[in-house]
């Protein structure tokens, strides 16, 4: 047996004061502590440490801020009813990230010391998960080329960091359905591209149709493929499903789109219901033609930060479909229930999901 990489701990002396759980929004407030390690070339992945949480200074020139080589992950670790903090699916988006390293040419990490930093992290900043209900702690885990030099290519140093932001309840007064917009006017990513990487490039791609979309009022943009514009993609930072009949229908993985963890889970839970899923292509037309002759049952966004996202209003070129009558669907608040059962510890956890953080008990 290998000993684990051993990982290091400064702590701050200077704790920042909590915010109020009832305060907290999204992405705001961050936490005493940070995760860091290095890669240089030769050396390899290096000196993997918990420091206080401090500015990164960088000269001018990194490739970074100029060539966008960057690669990030999302996930939560929660607050149970019985006090033990839980990450949920550690194990799957440590493999994501590695994944989203190897399509920029960032040097793969190990897996194990990815999912042990998200613990490591979470350790240290215990006292900043909060306790009310629908709160977390969102991990963020990013990779930057780090050389120092102008000129495209793969970078020979890098830094990864892992930073925590104590978030608030997504839905303060129940599930809500969102009204979202499909758009031929502009594409996220195109098969041989970046989409099913979580890279930088692909949130700035989104800006200005997601500009648009809110000018018309509409709180998401639905994304179809690069090359016809009819094949539905994803909607905003999240997976789409749809129920159409008896049918749930997901697009397929095939290279646009981001694996989402909580697709994944979610059409595992269909799967173990007996519920007939689908992933294959679907079309805009397909589902503004169910939508009109009232077989749309119920559409929602998978994400990490929502769980799911009914959506109440489709528009697209000019027209609008309503979807359950504005109201959150039986199916999704059934999934939504499922999956936040197991993520605060009141269901069982079938599938293994989550993963417990000990934390340090006070002498
Ligand atoms: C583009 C995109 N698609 C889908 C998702 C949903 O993925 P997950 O369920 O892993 O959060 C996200 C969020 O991470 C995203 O940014």
């Amino acid at each position: 047996m290998t000993t684990p990489t051993p990982i290091s701990l400064t702590r701050t002396q200077q704790p920042a004061a909590k915010p109020d759980d009832a305060s907290l929004s999204f992405g705001k407030v961050l936490t005493d502590h940070m995760f860091v390690m290095n890669y240089t070339e030769g050396k390899g992945w290096h000196d993997p440490r918990v420091v206080p949480y401090a500015p990164l200074s960088m000269d001018p020139a990194t490739s970074v801020l100029h060539y966008g080589q960057a690669v990030f992950d999302g996930l939560k670790a929660f607050r149970g009813a019985d006090g033990k903090i839980r990450l949920f699916r550690a194990q799957r988006h440590a493999e994501r990230l590695n994944k989203s390293c190897r399509a920029l040419c960032i040097p793969e990490m190990d897996v194990e010391l990815v999912r042990r930093s998200f613990e490591a992290i979470v350790e240290a900043d215990h006292d900043w998960v909060p306790h009310a209900k629908g709160t977390s702690l969102y991990i963020r885990p990013t990779v930057i080329a780090t050389d120092v030099m102008l000129g495209v290519h793969p970078a020979h140093s890098y830094t990864y960091f892992v930073i925590c932001s104590p978030v608030g309840a997504y839905y303060k007064e129940g599930v809500k359905p969102v009204r979202i917009l499909a758009t031929d006017n502009h594409v996220r990513a195109v098969q041989g591209g970046l989409g099913e990487a979580k890279t930088a490039a692909n949130y700035a791609a989104s800006l200005s149709a997601q500009q648009e979309a809110e000018k018309l009022g509409y709180t998401q943009v639905l994304w179809l493929d690069g090359v016809e514009r009819k094949w539905i993609d994803e909607v905003g930072t999240m997976n789409i499903m749809m129920q159409i009949g008896d049918e749930v229908i997901t697009p397929p993985l095939a290279g646009t789109i981001l694996d989402g963890v909580t697709r994944n889970s979610i059409l595992q839970l269909l799967r173990d219901w007996g519920v007939k899923v689908s992933e294959r292509k679907v079309s805009i037309d397909e589902v503004m033609q169910a939508g009109r002759d009232g077989t749309l049952k119920e559409m929602w966004g998978t994400g990490t930060a929502a769980v799911v996202s009914p959506v109440g209003e489709l528009g697209y070129k000019g027209e609008k479909i309503a979807i359950g009558n504005g109201q959150t669907g039986a199916l999704t608040q059934k999934l939504y229930d499922a999956i936040v059962g197991i993520q605060y510890g009141t269901a069982p956890d079938a599938h293994g999901w989550t993963s417990e953080v000990k934390v340090p008990v006070a002498a």
